[in-house]
Parts: structure tokens; sequence; C-alpha cells
């Protein structure tokens, strides 16, 4: 059983567990990483204000987002190679999502193909897709994800290129990764994660497995996008991506009322606030800071997502009231996929859920739609 009490509990199971080239990987930011550090420390900017002798007896979390029923309002972010945590992460972390109700949202660089996912766990899936130079590819993607049952698409546009990561440049982290003399002492000291990682199958984007992209050789990040990304994307290919993929989409990587009132106009059906976990631009506004301008400009015609710093369950409630319909996680999966597979994600979840639960008695509220900007005070 895993007796982590809070989210920064399986951050420091995951720092043991891991080696430091991998953990430093999911934990970092770009450049000092300033956004990092404020996309959580903006969330106390927010005090709640309590009522009480209401009756909390019954609690409702359940809620939709883009039409996806959710067991508390909650949404597994897309990350990429999960599968350098824990053999095949995806697929153990889809199996947990699929246990505790919430949906998860797979990586264009996943390290499982979007069919072995669909095929692990009845899980409601989400495609996240990077948008490439080859749009044959990036069609024949959405393509697999629609015909595998993903009931969303989203598309991130904060990475046309990638942020600059410094702690991944000076550990030398490439995918896969590579054994040199710092490495291998590294990853020789964390043997549980040798065992089942570093000397597994290879570590590889197993969605681009049989196109012209090569997935095989060794490379940074920042080589990989600035190869294959589409540099010149712009809004007026929202109305292409809308008509093939033929179902929701959410913009994800918004930070600007007046970009989610423009890509609303062009079509988004949700609008994901978010810098990409501080991994992109260092000085970035942070995401809970961004969310109230957001919701103004979108004035309901789309669903708004918060994405960003969600540690807590009482985080997930004060986007809530701030007008998000949901909250996506990263990290906090990630830590719990990291020092315990299946187990420690379903940990995580569990975590967040009773947190959201106890936070909303404590409040005096009982359903989700109660959660309104009365329950906040100004900063
Ligand atoms: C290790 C890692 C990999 C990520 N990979 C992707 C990705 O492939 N696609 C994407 O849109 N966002 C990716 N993200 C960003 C997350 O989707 C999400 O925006 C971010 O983790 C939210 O911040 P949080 O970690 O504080 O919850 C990644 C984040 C991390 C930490």
């Amino acid at each position: 059983m895993n007796t982590a009490l809070n989210i920064d509990d399986l951050r420091l199971a995951a720092r043991r567990h891991l080696p430091k080239t991998i953990f430093e990987f999911i934990d970092g930011g770009a450049q000092d990483e300033i956004t990092l550090r404020r996309n959580r420390a903006d969330f106390e900017r927010h005090a709640f204000m309590t009522r009480v002798m209401t009756d909390v007896t019954t609690r409702d979390l359940s809620t939709t987002v883009l039409g996806t029923p959710t067991a508390f309002p909650v949404v597994m972010a897309p990350t990429g190679l999960a599968g350098l945590l824990r053999r095949r992460g995806e697929l153990a972390a889809s199996r947990a999502a699929a246990k505790a109700g919430v949906p998860y949202c797979l990586s264009t660089m996943a390290t499982c193909t979007i069919e072995q996912i669909a095929e692990a766990s009845p899980v409601d899936r989400w495609f996240q897709l990077y948008v490439l130079r080859d749009r044959g590819i990036t069609k024949a993607m959405i393509e697999r994800a629609r015909a595998s049952g993903c009931k969303a698409l989203v598309l991130t546009v904060d990475t046309k290129l990638q942020g600059p990561r410094e702690r991944d440049m000076r550990n030398g982290f490439t995918v896969p990764p590579k054994f040199t003399l710092g490495t291998m002492i590294d990853f020789a000291r964390h043997w549980q994660w040798l065992l089942d990682v570093g000397l597994g199958p290879k570590v590889t984007f197993r969605n681009f497995e049989g196109t012209a992209v090569d997935n095989r050789n060794a490379v940074t990040i920042t080589q990989f996008i600035a190869g294959q990304y589409d540099l010149a994307i712009s809004w007026k290919d929202l109305a292409w991506f809308k008509s093939v993929w033929g179902g929701p989409v959410a913009v994800k990587g918004i930070l600007s009322g007046e970009d989610a009132r423009i890509a609303v106009d062009h079509g988004a059906d949700a609008i994901i606030v978010s810098n990409h976990g501080g991994r992109q631009l260092d000085g970035a506004i942070s995401a809970i800071r961004a969310l109230p301008g957001v919701v103004d400009a979108v004035q309901g015609r789309a669903e708004v997502i918060l994405d960003g710093g969600v540690r807590r369950g009482a985080d997930v409630v004060k986007a809530l009231a701030l007008g998000a319909r949901a909250c996506m996680i990263g990290r906090a999966w990630l830590y719990g996929l990291a020092c315990d597979g299946e187990d420690g994600v379903a940990r995580s979840l569990e975590i967040l859920r009773n947190e959201v639960d106890l936070c909303m008695a404590l409040l005096g509220r009982t359903t989700i739609p109660e959660l309104d900007r009365s329950i906040l005070v100004e900063p």
C-alpha cells in the first residue's frame, strides 16, 4: 500500500526511485524556472470564504468535460515519455485513470502507440497532437486516434520550439537515454529503475514507427522538435484540424484572453489555459493567474480547462471557482507513476479526489456547480 499523504510525498518518492537525469526531466522547467514556481505560488493568492451549518452529508464531485464524464473535475494531462519512468508507463497510467473514472489524454510523444493504449484499458481517452511539418503524418495520427476511439483532440500550440530546459542540457538528457560514464553511475545507483526501464526495450516515440521520422537514434527533445514541428501553423489551420478530426477540439497552451477569443472564433470547443507546466517560456504568467482573463474573454462559448501547478485538491476547487470546467494534472500523476507504477498513479488520483471532496465539505458545498466565485476572497 502506498502511504503517501500528498502529492509532495509522491514527488519525494519519485526522486528516490529515479536516476537524476530522468527525475529532472519531469520535475524541471525552463531556464530559471520562474514560471514553474509561479504556477504553484499564485494559487496561494486566493483565500477561501467558508459557509457553515449546511448539510454536507452527501457530496457529488462528478461532472463532464468536453462531453466526457469524469468522477471528479480532473483530466490527466498529456505527457510524453512516461515509459521512461516505468516500463510501458502510459499503459499503467491509462489503467489507473479508467479505475478512477477520469479521462486520460495521451501524447503524440508517448512511448506506447495510440492503439496499445486503446487496447490496455477502457479509459475515456483524448489525443494530444503536436503539429508536424509533414501534414501527411499529422493527418494519419489524427485518423488513428479517431479510429481507436479517442473522444477529443487536444492541439498543443505553445511548443513550436522547445523551451530551454537547462537541467536536461546539463544532464545530457536524450531519447532513448544514452549510457555514458556519468549516466551509468546514476542509473546503477537506481537498480530497480535500471532493471525495469534502463535495461528494458528501447524507449522511443512509438507513434512514429513506420513513418519517415527517425525515432530510433538518441536525440535531444530540442533536436526532435526543431526537426519535426511546424513553425508556420496559425489560426486559419484550426478549421483543417476540426474537419479532419470531426469531434471536439481543445486548444492547449493559451494564456491571453485575446488568443482565447480568437481560438473560439475559429471553432475551438475548449481552451486549455497553460504554460506547459513552466517548461516553455520562462517568465510567462502562471496558469491560475491567466485563468480569469480567459474565462471573461470566452464568455461561456467554450469550456475552459486550467493546466499547471495543481498539487492539491484545493487548487482544483480554486480553479473551478474562477470559471474552469476542470483541471489537467501533469507531474502529479507522473510522480505517482515513477514511484509505484499503476498503483502510484491510482494513489495520486485518490489523494486529489479526497482532497477535493474534503475541501468542498469544509467550504459547505456539495456539488460542482456550487463552486463559484463566492467561495473565494478577492486577492
Ligand atoms: C515530463 C513531461 C512531459 C510532457 N509532455 C507533454 C506532451 O507530450 N504534450 C503536451 O501537450 N504537454 C506535455 N507536457 C505538459 C503537460 O501536458 C502539462 O501542461 C503540464 O505538466 C502541467 O503542469 P503540471 O505538471 O504542474 O501539472 C509535459 C509535461 C511534463 C512534466
